[in-house]
């Protein structure tokens, strides 16, 4: 039997809502290297040994696989449902449709309700799957506050109908957030936006917490696996930053551990990804033991490179100039 970590043991955080959740998820997006058994089975794995956050998506193509081993953890009691903190996302192509997606994904998860339910990206700028990174959409366009906000009521009515228990963000700018928070009826609970060491974005991150938004960092390893078409030769490898490396050492463990207890200090919630047990396993128990001294995470704040990995190029609207437009670098929202 593998190490099992008690679930009670991690800490959690509070969210604005009052509910408290745990400290780490596992992400389940398996990219074009995994295949959806894969990554379900590791699902299952990490049920059994204390997991209980994780992080889905309908594109992501590997929901009804999860579905059934939550049904099988389920029907097997080694969790109930309310044990679960369940996060899935609207793809763009569903904007208009977020009912309609939300159902689907409780319906392939068979989970009965959304705990935390993301808008993946702010617009509904859409691509084929495995399409190149130079490929655009002719229907691809900016973002609007209009069409945000249309499919942030949908979210809002979900939280009523008792689909979905809280609406999250993910992607956004500050320059974006600003022109939509005063607008919502509901405040998110959570934004989900890139964040390892090489890529910090402080003053988001200051932002959401500022307004009491939990930040939910993606690619907390540095992603050293990601899909070919979010590798650039100039990007830098989190693991292999000799600080990074040092302080690895100085902790006898794999300087993913100490991206990830860098992340829970510093107030994130990490949600790595492996479908390897020894790796999943050690995420998770990486949180409840031998945290980062203070000098540590004044070396690791030294790190950040702005290395933003998922670059977003295939998001792209015809008149764009390149993927800096999609973040509003300049403190504006690019048109
Ligand atoms: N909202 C969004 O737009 C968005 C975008 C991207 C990702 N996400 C979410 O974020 C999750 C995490 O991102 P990610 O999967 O791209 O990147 P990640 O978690 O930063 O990196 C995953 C890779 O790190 C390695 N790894 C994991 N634990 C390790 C350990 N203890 N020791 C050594 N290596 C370890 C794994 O390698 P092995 O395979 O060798 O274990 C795996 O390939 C995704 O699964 C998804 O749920 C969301």
């Amino acid at each position: 039997m593998s190490e099992c970590i008690n679930p009670a043991d991690v800490p959690k955080v509070k969210l604005y809502t009052g509910e408290e959740i745990p400290c780490v998820g596992m992400g389940t997006f398996g990219s074009d290297r995994f295949t959806p058994d894969e990554v379900s089975a590791a699902v299952a794995g990490a049920i059994r040994c204390g997991y209980r956050m994780f992080d889905c998506a309908a594109c992501y193509g590997n929901e009804d696989q999860i579905g059934r081993v939550f049904k099988d953890a389920f029907d097997e009691g080694i969790v109930e449902r309310k044990d679960l903190y369940i996060m899935t996302k609207v793809w763009n192509d569903m904007h208009e449709h977020v009912e309609e997606s939300c159902k689907k994904s409780i319906e392939d998860l068979q989970c009965g309700y959304i705990d935390l339910f993301y808008i993946h990206w702010p617009f509904p700028n859409y691509h084929a799957p495995h399409c190149s990174v130079d490929s655009r959409n002719p229907d691809s366009r900016p973002f609007s506050v209009d069409e945000f906000l249309r499919t942030y009521r949908q979210c809002e009515d979900l939280v009523e109908k008792g689909l979905i228990k809280s609406i999250g963000i993910s992607n956004m700018t500050i320059p974006k957030l600003e022109a939509v928070l005063p607008l919502l009826k509901i405040k998110p609970a959570a934004c989900e936006f890139e964040l390892h060491p090489a890529f910090q974005q402080q003053e988001l991150f200051d932002y959401l917490t500022g307004k009491g938004i939990q930040p939910v960092g993606y690619m907390p390893i540095g992603s050293p696996k990601r899909p070919e078409r979010d590798i650039c030769p100039e990007d830098v490898n989190d693991m292999e930053m000799p600080e990074m490396q040092a302080i690895a050492k100085a902790h006898g463990v794999h300087p993913a551990l100490i991206a990830l207890k860098w992340a829970r200090q510093r107030g994130q919630i990490p949600i790595p990804f492996s479908i390897h047990e020894r790796n999943y396993i050690s995420n998770l128990k990486c949180m409840l033991e031998d945290p980062l001294t203070q000098e540590e995470m004044d070396t690791i704040a030294t790190l950040d490179r702005n290395n933003r990995l998922v670059k977003g190029q295939v998001f792209l609207w015809e008149d764009a100039k390149d993927w800096h437009d999609l973040w509003d670098e300049e403190g504006v929202i690019v048109k």
